[in-house]
């Protein structure tokens, strides 16, 4: 099953959940643009350089993900990728690699060998659009823009005052106006996904929720 969104929506930490619960295994695309764009920083590329990577080379940085009991480690050349995708540069600058056609050529056919250790619960913003388009069930998480903010900040351990829910919004808006906006593979509802408003719900209605319809549509 897929479950896209933008940011903040919850999709990784429901699709987690969900996961687990139904015994599928979760891939969290959102990783891999962030391992690559770690990748990327590390080795010091410019950012004026990066539209002219061609898959090879982007290959060549060696981001990997690997199987384990609920879900996949993002890797690079086999050091496993962690705290280090969560930071803010990386954060600040995925959305400029995610535009990019040769790292998406690259990270499709990551996230479609997944697809090859049985069931998924893949999160992302293209999951049932462009990399699943025949998954069998797919859901679409939305939430209030300040109910994101404020969602994010709890979630890195920061406190939710009006000031920083604000200046938390502008920066996820401005993240999700960059991935609804590129030419390639836009963030938008994909066909045939049921869409979830969580802005109200608490985590275990979402996870519930999104569990339920699982069950319905392929037991
Ligand atoms: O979900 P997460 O916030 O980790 O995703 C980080 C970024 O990776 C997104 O803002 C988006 O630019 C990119 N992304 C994407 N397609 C996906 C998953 C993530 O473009 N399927």
């Amino acid at each position: 099953m897929t479950l896209d969104g933008p940011a903040g929506s919850g999709k990784s930490t429901t699709a987690r959940e969900v996961a687990r619960r139904l015994g599928f295994r979760h891939l969290d695309s959102g990783a891999l643009y962030r391992a690559l764009t770690f990748a990327l920083l590390d080795a010091g590329v410019p950012e004026s350089a990066w539209a002219g990577l061609g898959t090879e080379q982007i290959k060549a940085f060696g981001v990997s993900q690997h199987p384990t009991e609920g879900g996949f480690e993002v890797r690079l050349r086999g050091r496993a990728l962690v705290s280090e995708l969560r930071t803010a540069k990386v954060t600040d600058r995925v959305a400029a690699l995610a535009r990019l056609p040769a790292a998406r050529a690259c990270l499709l056919e990551l996230q479609r060998e997944a697809g090859a250790h049985g069931r998924l619960v893949a999160d992302g913003r293209d999951m049932g659009s462009v990399v699943f388009p025949d998954a069998a069930v797919k859901v679409y998480l939305v939430a209030d823009l300040a109910e994101r903010a404020r969602r994010r900040l709890l979630e890195t351990g920061g406190a939710a005052s009006e000031e920083r829910v604000a200046r938390q919004a502008d920066a996820i808006s401005e993240r999700d106006g960059k991935d609804s906006g590129r030419d390639i593979s836009p963030l938008r509802v994909p066909e045939g996904a049921v869409e979830i408003d969580t802005t109200r719900l608490t985590f275990e209605e979402q996870v519930a929720k999104v569990v339920d319809l699982v069950r319905r549509l392929t037991l």
